[in-house]
């Protein structure tokens, strides 16, 4: 059935992907991100790929107007009806070298990647409960599950929004709407270039994301992994005692 997602972050690699895979499927969409020009560029070739309608919506998560309005703008332009999902898909990772010398900067991540997300998460968690269903699709990290030295500021904001989007799992469980915590490992988009190794087994594309993640929405699962091996590898770091880890450079 024709649906509405609201994409928050429209223009990282990774919301490309999942926006193309869900125009693909008949949804229409709403694309939020901070340059509209990029978002209507983008929503002008889902519109011409595939039979869909795509609005957009300016929205800056460092702007507490547009993060505490952004539900009731989606309304608005979805013809007054809440969208049927809204998958949270921006995220900022500053390199730590430069958030250590600026606590700023390093406030600024959790304000980001947390603070404006719990937000929007909370706004739209009771909407979609008061009118007994949603899709709410959050994309966390896996650098969450464990603080590592050399990136805790970022880990942190993500080991934030990860506990978050379990709790109102939980919260809602039974009330008809679907909270899905993604968790990549590593992926192929301007936020890592330069830095992984795009040709490495465990990067993956984002289109390998995309696929996960509609496949999550479609079977109501809970969390994910993608790929799917980070499970594996994230379960053996977690489990690695302290006195050890301390010894390595992670
Ligand atoms: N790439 C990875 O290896 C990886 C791994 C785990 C998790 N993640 C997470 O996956 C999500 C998507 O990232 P990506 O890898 O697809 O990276 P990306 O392509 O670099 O995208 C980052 C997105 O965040 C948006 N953004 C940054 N600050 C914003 C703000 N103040 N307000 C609104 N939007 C803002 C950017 O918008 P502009 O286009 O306007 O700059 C961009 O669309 C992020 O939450 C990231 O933390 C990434």
């Amino acid at each position: 059935m024709k649906q509405t997602y609201l994409i928050l972050g429209a223009t990282s690699g990774m919301a490309k992907a999942i926006a193309r895979k869900l125009a693909e499927q008949g949804h229409d969409l709403i694309l939020a991100g901070r340059s509209e020009g990029e978002t209507g560029l983008l929503g002008a070739d889902l519109q011409a790929r595939s039979q869909i309608q795509v609005k957009t919506l300016a929205f800056d998560a460092g702007r507490r107007d547009q993060v505490s309005g952004i539900l009731e703008a989606a309304r608005t332009s979805n013809d007054g009806e809440l969208p049927e999902g809204v998958v949270l898909a921006y995220g900022v990772m500053f390199p730590q070298t430069e958030t250590e010398k600026d606590p700023d900067r390093m406030v600024e991540t959790f304000e980001i990647n947390f603070v404006s997300a719990a937000r929007i998460l909370q706004d739209f968690g009771t909407a979609f409960a008061g009118r007994g269903r949603g899709v709410i699709v959050g994309i966390s990290s896996v650098a969450g599950d464990r603080g590592r030295g050399s990136n805790y500021h970022y880990g942190s904001s993500k080991a934030a929004l990860t506990a978050f989007l379990d709790g109102m799992r939980h919260r809602l469980q039974g009330s008809g709407v679907h909270v899905c915590t993604v968790l990549p490992g590593f992926v192929d988009t301007p936020m890592t270039h330069g830095i992984l190794d795009p040709n490495s087994p465990l990067c993956a594309k984002p289109e390998q994301v995309a696929r996960d993640v509609l496949k999550a929405i479609r079977r109501r699962r809970g969390r994910i992994y993608t790929l799917w091996p980070w499970r594996w590898i994230m379960m053996i770091i977690r489990h690695i005692p302290e006195a050890m880890f301390l010894k390595t450079k992670l």
